[in-house]
């Protein structure tokens, strides 16, 4: 918009000098690398993408084709960790459906993109804007929040936000844009204590003088559970089945038992996404489950296996050792 001709040049100037130009996914124009990032970033923090999970995942999978390909226990494994497996099914549904009716690439329509498995709004718009360099309107967390205080938007819905962040798209340059507003919301515009003095939107804020009341969101609610596993270990393998259950569906998990005292093992507590988890392990010399996989440690690292499990086994082992 032309009235916003100069704030724009101030942002592009910040950016310039500011932005987080070394991101690998801002270095690529390839557009599976984009979607990729895309996927993985939308629950986990940058530096765990950058240095673990991305350039791991890029080298087991270089292609989309190659993750076509793959097997879904090859691809959970190699998300095992990231949390959050319905993302990891979803791409490899996606990379399935790019290589069947997509020519083994993602489509560049914006409403194309968001019938495909797990890509939502946000997703299709980043890829067509950071991959495909249209003029599209990006909204992250971080955008939306550089939005309702520039706008000075309190509790607003996520329509009037996507509309106000349109309105503010410049003629050119809408890629850089999109990064800018979204490194301001990563390093500037933060959350609890905003640097105003150092952004390049402050005359004309209308959040800057009361920045918190944008962000007084709900207490993330946790829900304590209470999980018994059964250790059943023979022939140095452990018993696994695939998980049934949301949480970790299509994992391999130990199997549930009943909670006997005097089998009692070991406990630990876990974290995963809204759950507070405490583990009881009880050892086991029998499970009456049809469908036991027996692993060898040495194949945790090639199967899709939660970091719960492996934490598990962790303690299994430190146990036997005693
Ligand atoms: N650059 C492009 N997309 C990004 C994202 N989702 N998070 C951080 N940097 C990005």
């Amino acid at each position: 918009m032309q009235q916003f001709y100069f704030i724009h040049q101030e942002v592009f100037s910040w950016f310039e000098k500011n932005g987080r130009h070394d991101l690998p996914w801002r270095q690529t124009n390839n557009i599976y690398y984009i979607y990729l990032s895309e996927t993985m970033l939308q629950q986990t923090q940058v530096e765990r993408v950058k240095n673990e999970y991305y350039p791991q995942f890029l080298e087991k999978f270089p292609t989309l084709k190659d993750l076509a390909q793959a097997s879904l226990d090859e691809v959970l494994s190699a998300w095992s960790g990231l949390g959050y497996y319905r993302r990891a099914k979803n791409l490899y549904a996606c990379a399935n459906e790019c290589l069947e009716h997509f020519d083994a690439t993602l489509p560049q329509e914006y409403k194309t993109l968001l019938t495909l498995p797990g890509i939502g709004k946000y997703t299709a718009s980043a890829v067509c804007s950071f991959g495909y360099e249209q003029n599209v309107v990006v909204v992250d967390t971080n955008i939306a929040r550089v939005i309702k205080r520039f706008f000075g938007l309190v509790d607003a819905k996520d329509a009037l936000i996507w509309q106000k962040a349109q309105e503010f798209l410049p003629h050119t340059k809408v890629k850089e844009h999109n990064l800018a507003l979204m490194d301001l919301g990563a390093m500037v515009c933060l959350p609890k204590n905003p640097k105003c003095a150092e952004c390049p939107l402050q005359q004309w804020c209308q959040g800057k003088q009361n920045p918190h009341i944008y962000t007084q969101t709900k207490k993330k609610e946790y829900i304590a559970m209470e999980l018994f596993f059964g250790v059943w270990i023979k022939n140095n393998k452990i018993a696994l089945h695939y998980s049934k259950d949301n949480m970790y569906h299509n994992m391999l998990v130990l199997p549930n038992v009943e909670p006997i005292e005097e089998n009692f093992l070991g406990s630990f507590k876990h974290s995963y996404t809204k759950y507070k988890l405490d583990v009881k392990l009880y050892e086991v010399e029998e499970i009456y489950e049809d469908d036991l996989i027996w692993v060898d440690v040495e194949e945790f690292e090639s199967l899709p296996i939660s970091s719960l499990t492996k934490k598990a086994y962790k303690i299994i082992r430190r146990t036997n050792n005693e």
